[in-house]
């Protein structure tokens, strides 16, 4: 039985709350503001989406949605890009989207869930806005954990860091041990039976497998590119004067192919160009399609992002999927909640069967 009744603010295409239900628990609604977000997050998981900016949300909005519920869950990742290494030096606290934690604190002080959940970028954790976050968890009796893991020790095909907190009022809460430590799924086990493409190519049956066009020069670079290899392999006349200014120090890894036998790199919301980071295909002369950055991610290989016939936007589907909480790392966090509760449920049990 589901005894954990969830909403999911900031609920994107639906990574998290695919992750969440596929460890049992009831999501009763997503909130974004991302009109896009709505076909992929409601079609999937058969929840309801509401389009609205969380900082219109109120406490009545969420209440009535736990009305009935034993245990209520209030799931909320933020948008990272304030936090995240790729926007270093280029964002401050006057950036707006700062204050969405503090909106997401609000909604958590003012409702009073049983549960929290939240994951984002690692760097968070440094900021003082975190701090204050917890703080005012802690203060409002909840149990707070928060921990930075590598999603590929949770079965995520991808090397991907990210905090994840969780906070209970039933007692204290963890994250469960790492799942796939010991065998990190790879590029090969993710994406190796997909049909091969060539570079701005769509499949005929899934338009999501569709790769970006790729420019002459691009086309001898990556000919010219190694498995986990970096620019420094290619024919001089082929590197950018800005590679050569830089020396490499600043930008390492942009124009690189994956390996088949490791977890991909980070995937980002610009995935699907071959010049933004690791994301050639290992051995086709590509950028990874927008459905294999959707399998890195761990969505099912089915998962629809657009409804059929319309058309394929790749810098809205980059962001959706780049976006997105792994679904793997989301069932291991509902998979801790719900050991939480059901740990809970059994102390309470055998409370009251000794009291009588
Ligand atoms: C990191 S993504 C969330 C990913 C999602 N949890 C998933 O697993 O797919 C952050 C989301 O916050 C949304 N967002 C940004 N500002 C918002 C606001 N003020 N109100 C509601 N949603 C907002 C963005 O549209 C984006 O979809």
């Amino acid at each position: 039985m589901t005894l954990i009744s969830a909403i999911d603010l900031f609920c994107g295409a639906g990574g998290l709350t695919q992750g969440l239900k596929a460890a049992g628990i009831d999501v009763r609604l997503g909130i974004d503001l991302d009109p896009a977000c709505e076909y992929p997050f409601s079609f999937n998981n058969g929840t309801r989406f509401l389009k609205k900016s969380i900082q219109d949300l109120t406490p009545f909005d969420l209440l009535q949605e736990w009305k009935d519920a034993r245990f209520s869950l209030l799931a909320g990742c933020a948008p990272c890009q304030p936090f995240s290494l790729y926007s270093q030096g280029k964002t401050d606290e006057s950036d707006g989207r700062w204050n969405l934690l503090a909106e997401f604190q609000r909604l958590v002080i003012r409702t009073k869930p049983t549960l929290v959940t939240m994951e984002n970028v690692p760097r968070l954790a440094e900021q003082a806005i975190f701090a204050k976050f917890v703080n005012a968890l802690e203060a409002e009796k909840y149990h707070v954990s928060a921990k930075t893991v590598n999603s590929a020790d949770y079965g995520v095909p991808q090397q991907r860091e990210r905090l994840v907190l969780l906070a209970s009022k039933l007692g204290p809460i963890e994250l469960i041990p790492p799942t796939h430590s010991k065998r990190q799924r790879t590029v090969r086990d993710a994406i190796s039976n997909l049909p091969p493409l060539t570079a701005g190519a769509e499949h005929e049956t899934d338009p999501l497998h569709q790769t970006a066009t790729l420019s002459e020069t691009n086309l001898l670079r990556i000919q010219a590119s190694k498995p986990g290899g970096t620019w420094r392999d290619w024919d001089p006349n082929l590197v950018a004067a800005c590679h050569r200014r830089r020396t490499g120090k600043t930008y390492p890894s942009v124009y690189g192919r994956m390996t088949w036998d490791n977890p991909a790199p980070t995937m980002t919301t610009q995935f699907f160009g071959f010049g933004n980071g690791r994301f050639g295909h290992p051995e086709q002369d590509r950028a990874i399609s927008l459905r294999e950055g959707a399998i890195i991610q761990s969505f099912p290989k089915s998962y629809r992002f657009v409804k059929p016939g319309q058309p394929i936007h790749m810098k809205t589907l980059g962001r959706l999927i780049g976006n997105a909480v792994p679904v793997k790392l989301g069932e291991a966090i509902g998979r801790s909640l719900q050991q939480h509760v059901q740990a809970f449920s059994a102390r309470e049990k055998s409370k009251s069967a000794s009291a009588r």
